[in-house]
């Protein structure tokens, strides 16, 4: 599915939809006057009738297949114009792309300025509509048994293929271009991201989830390297090391570098949480629900997927990607509940509960960061139950060290509609995670539990550096559909971090 522009004087091929909005109590666009004059005499007449109103989503259709421009055209209702806001626009771009699809339309026309006015400029349109519907077309099917009939056929083939934005100026600005461009590589990393968590765990174990991080390198030509476990027990990475005990699978250390070192802006590591499967280990967690915990590679799959979303818009950045990756079992030799284990950094943790485990994984690679010489680190991770408890899947939980970095992760997550909200790091909360034998235990009591988890995390952040902490663990999955994202895996944080990176400044 792509986007293209093109203006009322270009020679157009005939689309199988026109799609034009309409405002609740303001007037039909003229220019549907022109493109369709007997759809435009119905639609007056059913708004004078109130047969059609434009309250938001409603639709007004016609079917004139000898209309040059298309043989269906469809208005929709946007509601008012005061009310109109970017979310309303993209609720209303993932249903053009829904309706697009139910009629198995090749070719979707929109005129573009109807849709524009309120909150909504035409920029913003164009970027909505190059993104959002490939997300609200996202399906993980590759399960469902095919049949080899015309059905399957029909089926492949009932996605739309071109997004046509029709703009009544002639000369349309480049601008607009390089924004169609920008949104696609956004949707296709989000798209990445959902794939790779949707992927169950006993195809997706630690193995695989490198192997699909080398794999992407390759495609979006940035360096890849993986710290498989010879040298991750040489580098004396004792909480990675220690988490996938029980797993057969040996664990990964995946680093994905984009752009040159020592540029302008310095270099940015992400890090984000890639436990493949979380059982909770000896400290196993209930059965209920556990089925959800393949989402626990969420952050690894976003960050994999943000460092190829940065390479296709070819930021001058110096980018550093860190996953480690993991399998949280109940085996035969897992980690138990007491033992304790030397991290990378040489701090001693006892590990209190096994089901704590992300934080140990993190521990390491948030340390061996410090080989960077990062002038910030984000870190995304499903962390803790208690964010998704806190916050529900409204928004991500937020902490760090730097109230610098902090406000620009926020303002990007507003931006992308991507909400982060955030908890504070008060050194009292560090009293909880003092260790009895060793440096610290990996959790703390019943309270607070978002909060110590970051704490523990931040023990192990390099010295003076700025540190964003992103716990996604509510957000990262959505357990009923939404307008733009079937249940399943949501791809949060790809948006957040294109949105940072692209206007980064250190
Ligand atoms: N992956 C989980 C976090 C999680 C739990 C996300 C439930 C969504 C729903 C993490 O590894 C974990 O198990 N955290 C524990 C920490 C506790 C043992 C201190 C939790 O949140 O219960
Ligand atoms: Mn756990
Ligand atoms: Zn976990």
């Amino acid at each position: 599915m792509k986007t293209v522009l093109a203006s009322l004087s270009d020679k157009r091929p005939t689309a199988d939809i026109l799609v034009a909005g309409f405002f609740q109590k303001e007037k039909l666009h003229p220019k549907l006057a022109s493109l369709d004059q007997p759809f435009f005499k119905l639609a007056n007449l059913a708004l004078e009738n109130k047969r059609f109103e434009g309250k938001f989503s409603q639709t007004f259709s016609s079917y004139h297949p000898e209309n040059q421009e298309a043989s269906e055209v469809i208005l929709l209702g946007l509601g008012q114009k005061k009310n109109y806001k970017k979310l309303c626009f993209r609720k209303a771009s993932a249903q053009i792309a829904q309706l697009g699809k139910a009629r198995k339309a090749k070719r979707i026309r929109i005129l573009l300025e109807s849709f524009v006015g309120g909150g909504v400029t035409l920029s913003e349109a164009v970027s909505i509509l190059s993104e959002v519907p490939s997300l609200a077309l996202y399906e993980f099917d590759k399960y469902k048994t095919k049949k080899k009939d015309e059905d399957s056929k029909e089926k492949k083939s009932a996605r739309p293929e071109i997004i046509e934005l029709l703009l009544t100026q002639n000369k349309i600005p480049a601008a607009l271009n390089a924004q169609i461009e920008t949104a696609h590589a956004v949707a296709e990393g989000i798209n990445v991201a959902r794939d790779l968590i949707n992927e169950p765990a006993n195809v997706m174990n630690p193995q695989k989830l490198a192997g699909e991080a080398k794999e992407l390198a390759k495609k979006k030509k940035i360096r890849c390297e993986i710290i498989g476990e010879p040298e991750l027990r040489r580098l004396k990475m004792g909480g990675i090391l220690a988490v996938n005990q029980g797993s057969r699978t040996p664990a990964a250390l995946i680093v994905l570098e984009y752009g040159e070192r020592f540029k302008r802006n310095g270099t940015i590591c992400l890090v984000g949480k890639g436990v493949t499967f979380d059982t909770g280990g000896i400290s196993i967690k209930p059965a209920k629900d556990m089925e959800k915990m393949k989402y626990d590679m969420s952050g690894a799959a976003t960050v994999i997927a943000t460092l190829g979303v940065i390479a296709d818009l070819k930021l001058p950045l110096h980018v550093v990607g860190l996953a480690p990756a993991v399998e949280n079992m109940v085996a035969e030799n897992p980690q138990r509940p007491g033992d304790i284990i030397r991290m990378y950094n040489g701090k001693s943790v006892e590990v209190l509960n096994t089901d704590a485990e992300g934080r140990l994984i993190l521990a390491d690679a948030l340390a061996y960061s410090a080989k960077y010489k990062p002038s910030a680190i984000i870190d995304l991770a499903t962390l803790t139950g208690m964010c998704a408890y806190t916050f529900g899947d409204k928004a991500i939980g937020l902490m760090g060290n730097d109230e610098k970095l902090l406000a620009k992760v926020k303002k990007a997550g507003a931006a992308a509609g991507e909400r982060c909200w955030e908890l504070p790091l008060w050194e009292e909360y560090g009293e909880q995670i003092k260790g009895h034998h060793s440096d610290l235990y990996n959790i703390g009591g019943p309270y607070g539990g978002t909060i110590t988890a970051a704490m523990f995390l931040k023990e192990f952040v390099p010295e003076k550096t700025p540190w964003a902490h992103l716990d996604i663990a509510g957000t990262a999955w959505a357990d009923s559909s939404r307008y733009d994202c079937v249940k399943g895996a949501t791809g949060v944080g790809v948006r957040l971090l294109a949105e940072l990176l692209s206007h980064w400044k250190k």
